[in-house]
């Protein structure tokens, strides 16, 4: 049975009261013996302070993004030996927006997935499709495309460390949610692609969540298909009502 997993991503909100008063306010509504993996990733300037305050609590913390070399002139960037010296050991790659509005190509995001192992870190690799590839049907060539150029370079020992995370560009933000057998056709697909690669063991334990206007509405009957085992979400992480209620839908 996989742990299914509920993965906040803050994006570029909160600021150091609000991310406090945020992680506050989820230790409260969260319960201690929750079996689902809890998630939130705050942006870098809150990480240090986010790790400490969750320390002892169920709730983990991840990074948004992170730079594949180990220092250097990169102006703004975090390299993972930084992340993990504040105790972040999980870290968010391949966003649609990192992609879209960063211009980071499937092989940028190859290079930080090897960067976050080296580092023992665990990697929530994002990918999805545009609307104008499900429109035209291409979808599944896209995700295919995008799972073997990111991560097909693997060895199986990796893949303890990996988390997929499918996120269709279309819902993102947009209210446009994957309907539940949208996201149970292109999870199955997705497992079934890995078992190809990498034989049915890594298949079955690797945890596909889905990503995507996911709310507390929709979150049930979301997780409650057979191949999805969680979600990564957006505007519902920033509310703890909101978050919390989608973590005990898991
Ligand atoms: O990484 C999760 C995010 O892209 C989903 O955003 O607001 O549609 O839940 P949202």
């Amino acid at each position: 049975m996989r742990t299914k997993i509920v993965a906040g991503n803050w994006k570029m909100h909160k600021n150091a009261e609000e991310t406090e008063d945020l992680l506050n306010e989820l230790i409260d509504r969260i319960p201690g013996d929750t079996d689902v993996r809890v998630i939130v990733a705050p942006t870098f300037v809150n990480l240090a302070s986010a790790a400490d305050h969750l320390e002892f609590t169920p709730i983990e913390v991840a990074a948004q993004n992170m730079h594949q070399a180990e220092s250097g002139a990169y102006t703004g960037e975090i390299s993972a030996g930084m992340l993990k010296s504040v105790g972040v050991n999980i870290v968010i790659l391949g966003h649609s927006e990192r992609r879209s509005y960063f211009h980071e190509t499937d092989a940028t995001i190859a290079f930080k997935t090897d960067a976050a192992l080296q580092h023992d870190m665990e990697v929530i690799f994002c990918f999805g499709e545009e609307l104008k590839d499900r429109q035209s049907g291409n979808h599944f060539n896209i995700v295919e495309n995008q799972l073997r150029d990111g991560l097909f370079h693997l060895e199986e020992k990796d893949w303890e460390q990996i988390i997929l995370a499918y996120e269709p560009v279309w819902a993102i933000g947009t209210g446009e949610t994957a309907t539940p057998d949208q996201a149970q056709e292109m999870h199955a697909f997705i497992r079934e692609t890995v078992r190809q690669k990498y034989g049915s063991d890594i298949a079955e334990n690797v945890r596909i969540l889905y990503g995507g206007s996911v709310k507390p509405d929709n979150a049930r009957e979301i997780f409650s298909k057979p191949d999805v085992d969680g979600g990564l979400i957006g505007g519902a992480a920033l509310k703890a009502t909101d978050f919390a209620a989608i973590v005990a839908s898991a």
